[in-house]
């Protein structure tokens, strides 16, 4: 492998809060090592437009605590074609980049291993996505603080759920995983948590919710994953309406407040411990890989794993969930 000296970071894909902390740690431990960074704006698109930026000591200033990406964030179709990757290629070339720290979630490390298949770069793949789906890692970078801004809605929901006597279906983000689902509808109490790890039958849910008021709990809380197979949260309580007409029922979707806001202190702490970590790798010869947390400690895993294989979710969490609801 060659020598590296400069080093693009990107951040790609959906945001996720800590990104920043990432960013700052990548510059600074490289720049404690002696190396240039280069800051590469709106992830992908800006290696096809060559909107790129020289990082210092200062311009990582100040960002730590907060939410979003100072260096943009975008989802690039022209990188998904041969010729948007050439023109990428043509601009690494040009700005004597050796090697690419990519923060972002599957697809952006999709995208990170094409390049490490197609051009000579070294490339290092940082888990940074709220939806925490990737293999290889504990945690991603802004799942915990999506977990903590998702529970402090619900509990707020509680309140007004609790109020009126009413049924609430609160669907929160994950994609197609239900980490979030899981364990904010474990944080905030939720009565049914319905993910797309595991087959919802409506039926079922109506035997269920049948079940909760039976025991005399008058209003009740479901946390629906948005990928979860019933079409989430407006879809299930159309096929609810007929049976529950008694309730009030009522859909509230998180949406995107999940994706903002300042990072947990969780969140900064592995943000910049994987930041650096990638740019250690890089040192050690390390390409083609994502740095990640397992118990505790980094770990090296295979970049290609990360996006391919399945990360499972916690049944343990999910049967404790069925006792304590
Ligand atoms: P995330 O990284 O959060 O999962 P996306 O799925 O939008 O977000 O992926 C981020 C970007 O990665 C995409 O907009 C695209 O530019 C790039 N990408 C995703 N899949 C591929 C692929 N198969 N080949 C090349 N680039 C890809
Ligand atoms: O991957 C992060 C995520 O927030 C998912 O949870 C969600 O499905 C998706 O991105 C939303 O994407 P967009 O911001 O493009 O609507």
């Amino acid at each position: 492998m060659k020598n590296i000296k400069t080093i693009a970071v990107l951040t790609s894909g959906g945001d996720s809060p800590g990104m920043n902390a990432a960013v700052r740690a990548v510059v600074r431990t490289a720049l404690h090592h002696d190396l240039r960074t280069v800051g590469v704006r709106y992830g992908y698109r800006g290696l096809i437009e060559n909107d790129m930026v020289e990082m210092n000591q200062t311009s990582v200033s100040n960002i730590i605590q907060q939410g979003g990406t100072i260096l943009k964030s975008a989802r690039s179709a022209e990188f998904k074609t041969e010729e948007g990757r050439q023109k990428a290629y043509k601009h690494l070339k040009e700005n004597d980049i050796d090697a690419i720290v990519a923060i972002g979630g599957d697809g952006t490390f999709q995208g990170l291993t094409k390049i490490s298949e197609e051009c000579d770069v070294a490339v290092v793949g940082v888990p940074g996505t709220i939806d925490n789906d990737l293999f290889g890692t504990d945690e991603t970078i802004g799942y915990d603080t999506a977990l903590n801004t998702a529970m402090e809605a619900i509990d707020k929901i509680r309140d007004t759920a609790d109020a009126h006597d009413r049924l609430f279906l609160v669907e929160v983000m994950g994609r197609d995983a239900g980490f979030i689902a899981l364990e904010t509808g474990i944080a905030g109490g939720a009565e049914l948590i319905l993910l797309p790890e595991t087959l919802t039958d409506v039926e079922d849910v109506k035997e269920r919710l049948r079940e909760v008021f039976r025991i005399q709990r008058r209003s009740s809380l479901v946390v629906v994953a948005e990928g979860d197979e019933t079409g989430g949260a407006y879809k299930l309580s159309e096929d609810l309406k007929g049976d529950f007409s008694q309730y009030e029922m009522r859909v509230c979707i998180l949406g995107h407040i999940q994706r903002g806001g300042a990072p947990t202190a969780r969140d900064r702490v592995l943000a910049s411990r994987l930041g650096s970590a990638a740019i250690q790798a890089l040192i050690d010869g390390h390409s083609n890989v994502m740095v990640g947390v397992v118990d505790s400690n980094v770990k090296i895993s295979s970049l290609k794993n990360a996006w391919t294989k399945k990360k499972p979710i916690n049944y343990e969490i999910l049967e404790l969930a069925n006792i304590l609801r």
